[in-house]
């Protein structure tokens, strides 16, 4: 019988801290996550001094949970992979250096991974149907992109937004309305108690050539609104302004896919959670012949079982490594 492999993944990148453990490519033995997003609440966002310091404190305490729940011994890892990048620089740091110094000490390779390109391969964990080539809408608090997967490895960026993340104006108009942060998933909830077509928020770029997307001018066009009707239902501006981003990356997307002449489109990072665009790709998706996945909702907000099955491909199928000189890159991109 031979020894199973195992995948230490570490992901610390912003305001999460991950460690995951993965037996062969796609077996997740251990997966666990401590969200510092309550620590941040009361800052409105995430102070990257605070998270740095956070993720030191509680990395060794989830390392050891992940090996009781896997039933190893840190002599029984095979490889140590950890997000480089994009992020934080402070927090990079912090899971980086904790992951490349128990690859020095367990002397086993190392590989640094891109957590955007985790965030793809949180749907590789979920199901073995779609396989590349396919369209990827990244949605998350840091970015909103279309990437064509050639094939895990190859990736050609379609459309990005020029400005705000989608996640980003959605934390942003949840501080408008009073919802602590990150808001996202509240304003899900918010959404389906009110009416999407009480207001009508732009559609930005809908109907621009190109796949690029634009976030912050809709969020402004809901600072002002609120100005104006201080008293109008909380649920009705969360319904119509999550319609608004909903429908531009919908539109967005499925017209990507099909210029490409990809059948599938993979949707992944946190705001795949939302249930509105989880229903809405879906419908737009069977209207227009094209299969729309998601990863389960637990795979799309930050975590380190993504990062490990990034990392465990990388080596096994594509054999590489990372020197333990590899050092964090804030703007890392695909
Ligand atoms: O992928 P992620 O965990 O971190 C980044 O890489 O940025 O994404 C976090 C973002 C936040 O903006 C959060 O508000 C949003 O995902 N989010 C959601 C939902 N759950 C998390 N947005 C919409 N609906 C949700 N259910
Ligand atoms: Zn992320």
């Amino acid at each position: 019988m031979t020894t199973p492999f195992y995948t230490l993944g570490i992901e610390s990148s912003c305001d999460e801290t991950a460690v995951a453990i993965l037996r062969g490519e796609r077996e997740l033995v251990a997966n666990l996550i401590y969200s510092q997003a309550q620590m941040h609440a009361r800052y409105g966002g995430v102070v990257p001094e605070v998270a740095s310091r956070d993720h030191l404190r509680k990395l060794p305490y989830l390392m050891r949970d992940a090996l009781v729940e896997a039933k190893i011994d840190t002599t029984d890892l095979s490889l140590v992979a950890a997000t480089y990048g994009p992020g934080l620089v402070g927090p990079l740091l912090v899971g980086l250096s904790y992951g490349k110094g128990m690859a020095f000490g367990l002397n086993v390779p190392f590989i640094g991974v891109n957590h955007l390109e985790g965030h793809i391969f949180a749907q590789r964990l979920c199901s073995s149907e779609v396989i590349p080539p396919f369209m990827a809408l990244i949605v998350s608090g840091g970015h909103t992109s279309l990437v064509d997967v050639a094939s895990y490895g190859e990736y050609h960026l379609v459309g990005m937004t020029v400005d705000d993340a989608a996640g980003e104006a959605l934390d942003k108009v949840g501080k408008m309305l009073g919802i602590g942060y990150p808001a996202g998933a509240e304003i899900d909830r918010l959404a389906s108690q009110g009416n999407p077509t009480a207001i009508n928020f732009p559609r930005p770029m809908s109907g621009s050539p190109g796949f690029d997307f634009s976030f912050a001018g809709l969020k402004t066009s809901v600072l002002y609104y609120l100005r104006e009707h201080p008293r109008e239902k909380r649920e009705d501006v969360a319904a119509s302004f999550l319609a608004s981003v909903v429908s531009v990356l919908a539109k967005k997307a499925i017209d990507a896919t099909r210029r490409y002449h990809r059948k599938n489109l993979v949707v992944v990072g946190g705001v795949a959670a939302n249930a509105h665009l989880r229903e809405r790709m879906h419908a737009d998706g069977n209207a227009r012949d094209i299969d729309v996945t998601f990863p389960a909702v637990e795979y799309c907000t930050d975590n380190a079982a993504m990062i490990a099955a990034a990392g465990a491909y990388h080596h096994l199928v594509l054999e590489e490594s990372h020197p333990l000189s590899l050092g964090p890159q804030a703007s890392l991109s695909l």
